[in-house]
């Protein structure tokens, strides 16, 4: 298994990409052409940048993202980032004129796990529900929120919130995503 994986981090190196992490948006994104169809992007914890690669490539010209991490990251071409914590003021204010313009919300972020089960899962629950939140507030009528969550007691009832928000839901596990990782990916699309 090792070996299929490593082959992900070789072939991130070989094509420019600053994480494995890239192969995961590609796949996630290639059955909807999301990010090719948005005007307007806003991505979530995005250092150290390979989603952001993504985006850069598949965008269209004119098309806007802007990116945002509590870690610095390197420039990567047309993507607006912002040094920014989600939860801070400035972020609040960023998003305070965005009612009905953002075409799509991704976040690939996750805390830095403590160790201690119930906490991490219950602060990644916290960043989950954020995103769901932020996206009543500012998708476009068409709008698709990608999430990274997590296979545990908190999935049932995020899928099921998901549910509530968007027409159509996936729970996507992408090939690249380590299989040892519970790492899973909740799409949603069309806001109710
Ligand atoms: C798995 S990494 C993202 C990798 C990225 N998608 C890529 O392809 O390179 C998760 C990121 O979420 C960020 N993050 C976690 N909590 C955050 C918060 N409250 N505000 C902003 N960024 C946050 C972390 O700093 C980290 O860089």
């Amino acid at each position: 298994m090792k070996e299929i994986q490593d082959t992900w981090a070789k072939k991130a190196k070989e094509e420019g990409y600053r994480s494995r992490a890239s192969f995961k948006l590609l796949q996630i994104n290639k059955p909807h052409k999301l990010i090719e169809n948005a005007n307007m992007i806003i991505e979530l914890g995005s250092a150290p940048g390979g989603w952001s690669q993504v985006i850069s490539k598949l965008k269209k010209n004119n098309a806007k993202c802007y990116a945002f991490d509590l870690l610095p990251m390197k420039n990567v071409k047309g993507i607006d980032f912002s040094n920014l914590d989600l939860f801070s003021v400035e972020f609040e204010e960023f998003t305070e004129n965005l009612a009905t313009k953002v075409d799509l919300i991704l976040s690939d972020m996750s805390v830095n796990l403590s160790g201690i089960k119930l906490i991490d899962d219950e602060s990644n629950k916290q960043l989950n529900f954020f995103c769901l939140d932020l996206s009543k507030k500012i998708l476009s009528t068409k709008g698709a929120l990608i999430i990274k969550t997590f296979t545990n007691e908190n999935l049932k009832s995020l899928k099921l919130e998901f549910e509530n928000a968007f027409e159509r839901v996936f729970v996507e596990k992408p090939k690249a995503s380590k299989t040892s990782s519970a790492e899973v990916y909740l799409l949603g699309l069309v806001p109710k």
